[in-house]
């Protein structure tokens, strides 16, 4: 039986935690789709490439080989994964994820993977875009305050000195330009399970997906 699990919301709702936990108790393959558009967003700016050479931006993701190793993201056998966290790739990827030409061929990529492999993906248009027919939907929210004060959390751990209120602001501008861009904004599918995690610990979010989960294989 192949398997697809699609994980839509915005920043901070806790997405790629959760997906890379259900897929290991899965034996999933775990594809965070953000960070492709990061990976791009990051070699564009190492290469001063602005998103708005469009035709440049393309050229440069068609050359890449981008792949997954566990979680960790690896592009032409560099592995970006924490070079892509950073706070200059996170305030332009937006921009980069807001090109439609950009957006098509890396949906495509999405969907070979998918057609290969059982998957968990998670991103901002999978359900309602890349896996329209994926068998588990599941569209993951959190308050604004909830998900900046998380974020500012991981900085901290991180040792990363960042103001709460900058984290708070940038979410805000993140998520006003993931929900109002003209192709695939992030949208709950009409046939999501929406689950707000704001008063939910991991755990707790993880369990609510695993009983969708289980119930799915059980009847198919
Ligand atoms: O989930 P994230 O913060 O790593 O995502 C990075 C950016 O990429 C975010 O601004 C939204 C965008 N994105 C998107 O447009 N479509 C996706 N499927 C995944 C992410």
């Amino acid at each position: 039986m192949h398997i697809s699990i699609a994980i839509d919301g915005p920043a901070g709702a806790g997405k790629s935690t959760i997906a890379s936990i259900v897929a290991s108790k899965f034996d999933l393959v775990y594809i965070n789709t953000g960070s492709m558009y990061r990976a791009i967003t990051l070699i564009a700016m190492r290469n001063k490439i602005s998103h708005t050479d469009v035709k440049s931006v393309c050229e440069l993701a068609k050359s890449l080989k981008i792949r997954f190793k566990g979680e960790n993201i690896i592009v032409n056998d560099e592995d970006v994964s924490i070079d892509t966290r950073s706070i200059n790739v996170t305030n332009a990827v937006s921009n980069y994820a807001s090109i439609p030409e950009l957006r098509e061929i890396l949906v495509r990529l999405q969907r070979d993977i998918s057609n290969e492999y059982d998957v968990v993906m998670d991103g901002r248009d999978i359900g309602t875009v890349v896996l329209k027919d994926a068998d588990i939907k599941f569209f993951l929210t959190a308050d604004i305050r909830e998900r900046a004060r998380r974020r500012f959390q991981e900085f901290k751990e991180k040792g990363i000195n960042v103001e709460y209120n900058k984290i708070l602001n940038d979410i805000i501008k993140r998520d006003y330009i993931d929900s109002h861009r003209k192709l695939s904004p992030l949208k709950k599918a009409q046939d999501a399970i929406e689950i707000d995690s704001s008063r939910l610990d991991i755990n707790e979010v993880v369990d609510m997906m695993s009983k969708y989960i289980m119930d799915y294989i059980k009847s198919n």
